[in-house]
């Protein structure tokens, strides 16, 4: 079967399979997958990036079953097949490949310096693998092999993407002018703070993120449970639960909402109680669509396949024309 592959300009961007996707995955990121997928000058291609996810512990077991539930937490968030495509990254071994091709003109230096993995140190010290320090060059090779122009992400990805534009640079300078410097796209919440008032909202931190299917009891204890102060102070705290619980008003009801609240904390006071109570309560009207699309594909897991197949050869024909680009321009398409 030939497929039609387009002259527009690519986007891509990928989540691990660590777990349902969470508010700050949606709201930092996905949000960003949607506004793009809706420009018709662009071509969207999302990945499931199960590569990625084994570079922390996981279950091989029932790992097959993380990628399913984010397939159907993307399609259940709007990721439209009609607009965008969907794969998953190990489906598509020249990922591997490129990544290998490209660390070559990576220095390990630079790698060890990198936040993330520093964190990522600290959080597994006893699964420092390889697979996480090489984590950003495999990301760079996720996003180079469809020489993507723009890739929605939170903040905390913009290092890594920083890789990625030097990466590019770098085999550009040597070998010829081959691959975009690929661009953030941010959404207008970069950053989702933590449900704890520390960091930000990640799965891999215990009660700090509500997921796309938590259930509105679930939303309503978790919301119940962000530390608070007496709710009246001289000025708006900065940082830890009450900070959190306004940033997170702000993201989900608005800037206005928010400015009320904290112009109530500094005069007669707020009642945590009816601000959390209205919190949980928009987001579990946000989520309901949501989870009713989700029961949807998971009752049509036919359709879910079907997806991720045509996706799959989509990629298959850019990635392999890539391939063959990169080969050829570092001297290594031999025939003997
Ligand atoms: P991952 O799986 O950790 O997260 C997926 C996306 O969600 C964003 N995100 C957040 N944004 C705002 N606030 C938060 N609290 C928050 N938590 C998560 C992340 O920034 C990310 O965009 N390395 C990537 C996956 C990846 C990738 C790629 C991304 C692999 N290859 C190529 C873009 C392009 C990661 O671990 O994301």
């Amino acid at each position: 079967m030939s497929i039609k592959t387009t002259t527009k300009k690519m986007v891509f961007s990928g989540m691990r399979p660590t777990g349902a996707i969470h508010l700050g995955n949606y709201l930092g990121a996905l949000k960003g997958y949607l506004q793009l997928q809706n420009k018709k000058e662009l071509d969207c291609l999302y990945a499931i990036v199960d590569l990625h996810g084994i570079t922390s512990p996981y279950h091989q077991e029932t790992y097959y079953q993380n990628v399913w539930e984010i397939a159907l937490d993307y399609l259940a968030c709007g990721l439209d097949p009609k607009k965008s495509h969907l794969i998953i990254q190990s489906h598509i071994p020249q990922h591997i490949e490129l990544s290998y091709l490209l660390g070559t003109l990576y220095p390990v230096s630079r790698l060890e310096q990198l936040p993330t993995y520093k964190d990522k140190k600290k959080e597994q010290p006893r699964y420092v693998n390889m697979g996480l320090l090489y984590y950003p060059v495999l990301m760079t090779a996720d996003i180079l092999l469809y020489k993507a122009h723009l890739v929605p992400v939170g903040k905390d990805q913009l290092p890594h993407l920083e890789v990625a534009r030097e990466i590019a640079r770098n085999f550009n300078r040597r070998f010829g002018y081959t691959f975009p410097e690929p661009q953030p796209y941010l959404t207008s919440a970069p950053f989702v703070p933590s449900l704890t008032g520390q960091g930000k909202m990640s799965k891999s931190q215990k009660n700090s993120y509500i997921s796309i299917i938590d259930t509105p009891e679930v939303i309503q204890t978790k919301i119940a449970k962000i530390p608070t102060d007496s709710g009246k102070g001289s000025s708006v705290p900065k940082k830890g639960g009450v900070a959190a619980l306004f940033q997170l008003l702000g993201i989900i009801e608005g800037e206005d909402k928010k400015k009320a609240y904290e112009q109530m904390y500094l005069k007669q006071g707020v009642s945590y109680q009816l601000l959390k109570r209205e919190l949980a309560n928009s987001i579990i009207k946000f989520l309901q669509p949501i989870q009713n699309k989700r029961k949807f594909y998971q009752d049509h897991p036919q359709m879910v396949k079907d997806i991720l197949q045509e996706g799959e050869q989509y990629a298959q024909t850019l990635a392999q024309k890539t391939i063959q680009e990169v080969k050829e321009k570092m001297g290594l398409q031999y025939k003997f």
